[in-house]
């Protein structure tokens, strides 16, 4: 399968489907608290996907080649966990910070949005990694337009994350998304200036760059799932669906509650 082009009405549908898994965030957001369980985010986030927005969560099931099915609705990764983290009873403590990852399928479209939770009193080092990964991934989506290459968004935001002082994870990147979780190209979030594939309108990928305060590497939990950082330093994440359009970007996993965007983001749709 090659990287495929999306237009008119497939376009409409994605932005719905983006939108949804972004208002799942904003519905979350007030129960992100010290002492609420990552189990009972994801029974919250699985009734709100099923019940109101008439929609599927696409992680439910998900067995990409070589994976069990994933057990639960949302992926929420605490502090050291990199990506992929499984809802679980241990409650939330102050200081934790947590990614929850939503992707939703509505009308057989998929919108795949995540954001970091500090949760009640954080750190300093955990406040700043998670600023400059929301930072290091708009960085990446404001390169976005026909005629950038892929390398040029790896390079920007590896460039970026590095000269802050922490490292990026190799081992997972962005996506093609569509009528498919997963699809071409691979989004990395380092690289060379200039490589890989040309951007051209009507495609649409994730940007979800994986940020450690310590070293890139990683390893895999014998759950199948879980990632963590191996040196056990802190990681963080933020994602985007995002439509390439005849200009520039448009994003389309955003919403009301969505938080303030850096002030070098001039416009969403251009
Ligand atoms: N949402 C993740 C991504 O951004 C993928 C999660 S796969 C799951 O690509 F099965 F763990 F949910
Ligand atoms: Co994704
Ligand atoms: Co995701």
């Amino acid at each position: 399968m090659s990287i495929t082009i999306k237009t008119g009405a497939e376009v409409d549908a994605m932005r719905l489907a983006g939108r949804l898994a972004s208002e799942v965030l904003d519905y979350l957001t007030p129960h992100v608290k010290p002492g609420v369980t990552t189990e009972a985010l994801d029974k919250l986030a699985h009734d709100y996907i099923t019940q109101v927005q008439g929609a599927v969560p696409a992680p439910l099931n998900y067995a990409p080649p070589g994976y069990t099915p994933y057990p639960k609705s949302i992926c929420t990764s605490i502090n050291h966990q990199i990506c992929h983290g499984i809802p679980n009873d241990r409650p939330l403590k102050s200081g934790d910070i947590v990614n929850i990852d939503v992707t939703v399928i509505k009308d057989g479209w998929h919108g795949d949005t995540s954001r970091m939770f500090v949760v009640g009193e954080g750190s300093i080092l955990a406040k700043r990694l998670c600023q400059v990964t929301y930072e290091a991934m708009w960085r990446g989506i404001v390169k976005v337009k026909p005629g950038t290459r892929l390398g040029d968004i790896g390079n920007t935001i590896q460039t970026f994350a590095e000269n802050a002082g922490f490292s990026v994870v190799h081992e997972f990147c962005g996506h093609g998304i569509g009528q498919r979780f997963h699809e071409e190209p691979q989004v990395l979030h380092y690289g060379r200036a200039g490589t890989l594939e040309e951007l051209k309108p009507g495609m649409i990928f994730t940007i979800e760059p994986m940020i450690n305060a310590g070293k890139r590497h990683i390893r895999e939990m014998p759950d199948g799932w879980t990632i963590v950082t191996k040196d056990r330093s802190l990681s963080a994440q933020w994602e985007h669906t995002v439509l390439v359009t005849e200009t520039g970007y448009e994003v389309l996993t955003l919403s009301e509650g969505y938080p303030p965007l850096p002030d070098f983001v001039t416009a969403t749709a251009t």
